[in-house]
């Protein structure tokens, strides 16, 4: 299974845990599925690793949808980001 689908995979499960709400939960994942999108383009574009801008837009708000809150979500959300990634098993 590629990473991207593993990684998918696991935010699904996260947000299902921790939003509640089907609809909320969807147009979260909506968002982060259209940030991985342009993050793909804008990476293509310049040359750079298209796989690493996918998994950056996809984990990218989901410690504020965890929090519920945008609060210091860029420094709490990269550790975050960063903790879901290495106990993926790549
Ligand atoms: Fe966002």
């Amino acid at each position: 299974m590629s990473r991207i689908i593993i990684l998918q995979t696991t935010i699904h499960q996260i947000l299902n845990q921790s939003v509640p709400d089907p609809e909320k939960r969807a147009v979260r994942i909506a968002h982060l599925h259209g940030v991985a999108l342009a993050a793909v383009m804008l990476a293509k574009r310049r040359g750079e690793d298209a796989e690493l801008a996918a998994m950056a837009g996809l984990l990218h708000d989901v410690y504020a949808y965890i929090q519920d809150s945008y609060e210091d979500h860029a420094h709490q959300g990269a550790d975050y980001a960063r903790t879901v990634l290495q106990n993926l098993e790549f």
